[in-house]
């Protein structure tokens, strides 16, 4: 995936949440917050997206990639977004980070409505939400050493004086050994990193501005298993330490179920279901959630679709003559 970077934010603030009206309304919320019940006030909810619609116009023709979607995420929590290629998960990420225009509905962050921000409101809510793409190259320059690529979303396009240099380069250090890599490799270049060392520069570079909720978009699947396996540790630990609420898009939903909170499903740009982690993914209540738990992987997604369109059928069928009885037992609770 080849997705744009969101704008860089503003110069050097000491404490950036602080000073922005967004950011001081998110920590006034805390990460208690994140202990809401449904109906709680709005101000709880760090993320609220609301009967969002996104639609794409391409050869002439209008495509409904997002069709009322409504979720929330509250603060310190992990949502996690699934559902088969296709299905508006990117969409919804790329929505939320104004990447895409909105059609309708809208999308609140710390309260403030953000579904049509302008650049210069942007910029400034890039402070406090960010996003790790797939591809780390897309948030890394090649030209750039490392050091200068994670002091930019600090700096912009500043030079700064010496002094503040000195603060920058400190902070960027500390945030490259809190992703667990030597402050050392500040002076070297993407290409000299292996791709899970480069996924933590990523989360580094989006971590630096001390956001308080991240948009993961598929965050973990071009890693090894192994690799896999330390960035999910890595991304929970920061979570834990920081306070920091994921919206984690992702096709793995053995990795989902492991870091999220809350599931939220997608099927053709549609909410087909959304509650807790365990609920979803262990007693789905749509046959869709349940053929999307049992499919196994297809590399092309147009076969992927048509394999998990034939599984929901089968499962939404209702049991006929020749079923089995209880004691027949096939993955996804159907034959
Ligand atoms: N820029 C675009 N122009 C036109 N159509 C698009 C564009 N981006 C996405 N789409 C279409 O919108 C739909 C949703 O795409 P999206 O990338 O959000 O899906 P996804 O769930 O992220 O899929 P994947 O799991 O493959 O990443 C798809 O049908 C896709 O082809
Ligand atoms: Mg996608």
């Amino acid at each position: 995936m080849n997705a744009p970077r969101i704008p860089a934010p503003g110069p050097v603030v000491n404490n950036p949440v602080a000073s922005n009206p967004v950011a001081s309304k998110t920590v006034a919320a805390g990460p208690e917050a994140s202990q809401a019940v449904p109906g709680a006030p709005q101000a709880e909810f760090l993320l609220r997206v609301s009967d969002l619609s996104v639609a794409y116009r391409h050869d002439g023709r209008v495509h409904q990639a997002l069709d009322r979607v409504s979720l929330d995420v509250r603060a310190g929590e992990t949502v996690g977004v699934v559902g088969e290629s296709g299905a508006g998960k990117s969409t919804l990420g790329r929505a939320v980070l104004g990447l895409v225009p909105v059609t309708s509905g809208a999308i609140r962050f710390a309260g403030q409505d953000i579904t049509r921000l302008g650049r210069r409101d942007r910029v400034a809510l890039a402070a406090h939400l960010q996003v790790v793409f797939q591809d780390p190259d897309s948030s890394l320059n090649p030209a750039r050493t490392i050091g200068s690529s994670l002091a930019e979303p600090l700096l912009g396009q500043r030079r700064p004086r010496a002094e503040a240099a000195a603060k920058v380069a400190a902070k960027v250090a500390a945030m490259l050994e809190r992703v667990g890599l030597p402050a050392e490799a500040a002076g070297r270049y993407p290409r000299q990193f292996s791709g899970g060392q480069k996924q933590r520069m990523a989360i580094a570079r989006a971590l630096i501005v001390s956001p308080r909720l991240v948009v993961c978009d598929e965050a973990l699947s071009a890693l090894d298993l192994s690799v896999q396996a330390q960035i999910i540790n890595l991304l929970l630990e920061l979570r834990r330490d920081l306070g920091l609420a994921y919206l984690f898009i992702g096709h793995d939903l053995a990795v989902v179920r492991h870091v999220a909170d809350r599931v939220v499903v997608l099927r053709q740009g549609r909410v087909v279901e959304q509650g807790s982690a365990a609920q979803v993914c262990e007693q789905p209540a749509e046959p869709y959630t349940r053929a999307l738990m049992t499919a196994a992987p297809v590399p092309d997604p147009a076969q992927e679709r048509a394999r998990l369109a034939a599984r929901v059928a089968e499962l939404s069928a209702p049991p006929g003559p020749e079923s089995p009885g209880p004691g027949s037992t096939v993955p996804g609770g159907r034959p």
